[in-house]
């Protein structure tokens, strides 16, 4: 499973980076906004830490609106991946994209039929969020495994991106149903690698590495 940093805060990718473990970067217009940075300026550094995706997302809400937007944001660097709304112009504008060889993240997918019309659509990738569907009282994982089901069906080529991940058991389940990218927040990544027994361990090897008195 691909892990995606779903922030626009450049201190941040560049250590996820440094691990070798970040395979792309998510980004909306909340985390612009939270990064208080330009938005072209801002996603052209991050396209120049990572060589994996970098979803960019247009806020026009017409069709030739998100192209002239979609446009603009594609010439930024190759690796941009245009993040259009699940809507009937999002979706029209994610053909047309497709169509042209341009990566295409759909966002704000809240249900298997959704990702169904996304993956029609060419989608390179669907992001169906998890924990917004959580919060309201619905199953954000039982939606995960419905697209696979869904997808594998078809051998549809579009990847489910998981996104509104709040916590390691998403991830963990994420894998378990076999979603191709998660995208999560870096304290829910860097989480990952933590283990109260691992930490005790380490305590424990070091104390009686001290007391043989030798060195590596
Ligand atoms: O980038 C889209 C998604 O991951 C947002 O997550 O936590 O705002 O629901 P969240």
């Amino acid at each position: 499973m691909k892990f995606f940093a779903d922030t626009a805060e450049i201190a941040d990718i560049k250590e996820l980076a440094a691990t070798g473990l970040l395979d792309g970067v998510t980004t909306n217009p909340s985390l612009i906004m939270k990064s208080g940075r330009d938005f072209m300026e801002v996603t052209k550094e991050i396209c120049g830490i990572t060589d994996g995706p970098v979803s960019a997302e247009v806020v026009a809400l017409d069709h030739a609106g998100m192209m002239r937007e979609a446009e603009i944001l594609r010439k930024i660097a190759d690796n941009v991946c245009i993040k259009v709304p699940l809507t009937i112009d999002g979706l029209k504008t994610c053909k047309a994209l497709t169509g042209e060889g341009t990566m295409v993240n759909v966002t704000l997918c809240f249900s298997a039929n959704q990702a169904l019309l996304a993956a029609k659509a060419g989608a390179t990738f669907i992001s169906p969020f998890v924990g917004r569907h959580d919060d309201n009282g619905f199953d954000g994982m039982e939606l995960i495994g419905d697209i696979r089901l869904i997808y594998d069906n078809y051998d549809f080529r579009t990847e489910i991106l998981v996104a509104s991940v709040r916590h390691g058991l998403h991830v963990l389940q994420s894998a378990r149903i076999g979603a191709d990218v998660m995208t999560a927040p870096p304290a829910v990544i860097k989480a990952l690698f933590k283990h109260v027994l691992t930490d005790k361990g380490i305590e424990g090897f070091l104390a009686d590495w001290a007391k043989t008195g030798q060195a590596i």
